[in-house]
C-alpha cells in the first residue's frame, strides 16, 4: 500500500469539521453557500473514500490480519457502517441542498441532531480504522497531525 493512503481519512475528517460548523450555525447564522457546497460534495467524497477502503485497504488488512475470521467480522461491520453513513449523507445532502437554495431551516434541532449523529459516527469509524485496520493493512497509525506537519497531510514524509 502506498504511503499516502490515509489521505481519505483526512477528507472525511475535514467534511466532519465542516458539518460541525454548519450544525453550530443553525439556524440564523447558516452559510447557504457552504450548505450548497456540502450538499454537492458530501456523498461523492464519502463514496470515493469508502471505495478506496473497500478496494485497497480492507484486502490488505485481510492479507495481514493474524485472526482472519475475526478480521472478516470486523470488515463486515465496517462495510455496514459505510452503507449507513452513505444513507444518512444522502439525506443530509438533500436538506442542505434546499437550504443552500434559500429554503428556511424548518427544524434546526432535528437537522443539528442529524448532522451531529453523522459526523460523530464517521469520526468513531475513522478512529477505529486508523487504530486497528490501517496498521495491519501496511499503513501506519495516524497521529493527530495537522496539514503541513511532518507526516501530516501534504507532507512528503
Ligand atoms: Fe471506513
Amino acid at each position: 500500500m502506498c504511503k499516502g493512503s490515509n489521505a481519505h481519512f483526512w477528507i472525511k475528517l475535514d467534511l466532519c469539521t465542516a458539518l460541525e460548523a454548519i450544525a453550530d450555525s443553525l439556524p440564523s447564522l447558516v452559510d447557504r453557500a457552504q450548505c450548497l457546497w456540502m450538499a454537492e460534495t458530501l456523498l461523492p467524497a464519502l463514496q470515493m473514500a469508502h471505495a478506496f477502503e473497500e478496494d485497497v485497504v480492507y484486502p490488505a488488512f485481510c492479507k495481514e490480519a493474524a485472526f482472519r475470521v475475526e478480521g472478516q467480522r470486523t470488515l463486515a461491520r465496517l462495510r455496514v457502517e459505510h452503507v449507513e453513513d452513505e444513507a444518512l449523507a444522502e439525506e443530509i445532502s438533500e436538506r442542505l441542498f434546499f437550504i443552500g437554495h434559500g429554503a428556511g431551516v424548518e427544524n434546526p434541532e432535528a437537522l443539528g441532531f442529524m448532522l451531529r449523529t453523522f459526523f460523530r459516527s464517521v469520526r468513531r469509524h475513522v478512529a477505529f480504522e486508523r487504530e486497528h485496520v490501517l496498521p495491519l493493512a501496511g499503513g501506519w497509525p495516524m497521529p493527530n497531525l495537522q496539514p503541513g506537519q511532518p507526516g501530516g497531510p501534504g507532507s512528503e514524509q
